[in-house]
């Protein structure tokens, strides 16, 4: 999508779609000429209310001015934050498309005005909403155009910067939402790789002959069962004269059918969703190759493979060795994400990192406990929780902590192994931090069940049913911040 930043004389110009944000205090004067005047008198006339995500349509009879006028509801002036404005750039988008508008301006009236963050907020909003899922025609051809009135300084700097941040979290969405017999490992690595040759990242991708010589028994045991080939990816964003290292880690599952741990047939179409976590770290490694954050090296890591049950497949019972020396017992092949994550750990750990942290879709005990509303961030760094909350406080992407008692390792210790991959149903997510703790000893490692967060089959503020993208956004300001 064109996103461009304009000034208060795109207000009156004749433009096919003029959306205007306004608050719920009746605005006495708006701009849009006649179309804006006639707004004016159907709030006064209590028809359009301005609450938070109501919308009213008018279009135009006469000449010169903006043919259209959409008027989106954003509910009190002390109650608006970030997040509404992105809902807010959502609907527009989604409205413009419905009207088979492919141009759009986009301002502040009443008593709204954009800050730095709300402006960024809001061309994120039209950015989402111009994603769709590329296997089944849309209705509608999205949004081509926008153009936000905003006077403050670095405007353009600020849109450019969401832009490049949601088109990441769209790539992420993209790689979600396809299915596993398109999405396999083998295409992770090559949108990974095209990623990093356009962004000037380094690129590597440890396929199945070099995981074994690199030992990785881990990830290597789980994609045995598949005739999938199974890889470590690298992408190293590398700024020159940076003084911070990071770690981005992924669970790349692109299906996760459970293996000889079969799960139950009734919803297993959603495991396709088990990359996720990949599908964002991939989506961030992209919007970081746009916005090129200063002083902070930042190095993806994604275990992507297939979790299938066949002759080859592992077995419960199966002691496998990961690449740090580590022995796993295998109590279920359904508890494979750890298992591969443990080598992708291990990979990041080599890298001598600040932090690492991870995303993964790795228990379905998360989303009993936080539904589709939040991640639950495992992290035992006060240093480090406290920049992902404070980062989550400015992207709305919800993370709540949730325990990481040493009493939870404990329970991933095994009589046959050094740990198990799993310790039964009870604290089920917090365990399964606990197991990958014991493969980042020493570093400072948060963990992120995003099993909820990554994708739900109903709409919420504004976006449909499918992927999220969770993480781009969130981990995108905590990289941009990590320095200050
Ligand atoms: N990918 C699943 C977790 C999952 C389940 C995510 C449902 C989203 C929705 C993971 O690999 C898994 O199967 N975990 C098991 C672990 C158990 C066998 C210890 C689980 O959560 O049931
Ligand atoms: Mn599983
Ligand atoms: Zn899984």
């Amino acid at each position: 999508m064109r996103l461009t930043h304009g000034t208060t004389k795109s207000l009156t110009a004749n433009v096919p779609l003029l959306a205007l944000l306004v608050d719920s205090v009746r605005a006495k004067e708006l701009p849009g000429g006649a179309l804006g005047a006639k707004a004016v008198s159907l709030m006064r006339k209590g028809v359009f209310s301005g609450k938070p995500g109501k919308t009213l349509v008018l279009h135009a009879d006469e000449k010169g001015g903006p043919r259209a006028l959409l008027l989106i509801g954003m509910g009190k002036l002390a109650d608006v934050t970030d997040a509404d404005y992105r809902h807010a750039g959502m609907i527009v988008g989604r409205e413009a498309a419905a009207l088979d508008l492919s141009k759009v301006t986009v301002a502040t009236a009443g008593k709204l005005s954009f800050d730095k963050t709300s402006l960024g907020a809001c061309a994120s909003g039209l950015v989402l909403s111009t994603y769709q899922y590329p296997l089944k025609k849309a209705e509608h051809a999205a949004l081509a155009s926008a153009t936000i009135v905003s006077s403050i300084k670095g405007a353009a700097a600020v849109m450019n910067d969401a832009k490049g941040v949601a088109e990441g979290t769209n790539l992420a969405r993209e790689l979600g939402d396809l299915p596993s017999n398109i999405a396999d490992p083998t295409y992770l690595r090559d949108v990974a790789a095209k990623i990093c040759s356009k962004g000037k990242m380094g690129f590597k991708a440890h396929n199945t002959k070099a995981l074994q010589r690199m030992k990785m028994g881990g990830i290597l045991a789980v994609g045995q069962g598949s005739a999938k080939e199974s890889y470590l990816i690298e992408m190293d964003y590398k700024p020159a004269g940076y003084t911070h290292t990071l770690c981005i880690v992924g669970k790349g599952l692109t299906f996760d059918s459970g293996g000889i741990s079969i799960k139950p047939s009734g919803g297993m179409e959603e495991m396709r969703y088990d990359m996720c976590g990949a599908a964002a770290t991939i989506g961030l490694m992209a919007a970081i190759a746009r916005t090129r954050p200063k002083g902070v090296r930042v190095i993806g890591i994604v275990g992507a493979a297939e979790n299938m049950p066949s002759s080859t497949a592992y077995r419960p019972g199966d002691v496998v060795t990961t690449g740090s020396g580590k022995t796993i017992e295998v109590i279920n092949t359904d508890a494979e994400g750890r298992v591969v994550l443990a080598d992708a750990l291990h990979l990041a750990t080599l890298k001598k990192p600040e932090a690492i942290i991870d995303m993964a879709t790795l228990t379905g005990a998360i989303v009993v406990a936080l539904g589709h509303e939040a991640a639950g961030m495992f992290c035992r760094d006060e240093r480090l929780s406290k920049r992902l909350l404070g980062a989550s406080e400015r992207t709305s992407e919800k993370l709540w902590p949730m325990p990481t008692y040493d009493s939870y390792s404990d329970m991933v210790k095994s009589r046959w192994a050094d740990v198990r991959n799993s310790a039964g149903r009870e604290g089920g997510s917090c365990t399964a931090a606990a197991f990958l703790f014991s493969f980042t000893e020493g570093v400072p490692h948060a963990h992120l069940d995003v099993a909820g967060a990554a994708w739900e089959m109903k709409t919420r503020q504004g976006m449909p049913p499918g992927a999220r993208g969770f993480g781009v956004r969130l981990l995108h300001d905590a990289v941009v911040n990590w320095g200050r």
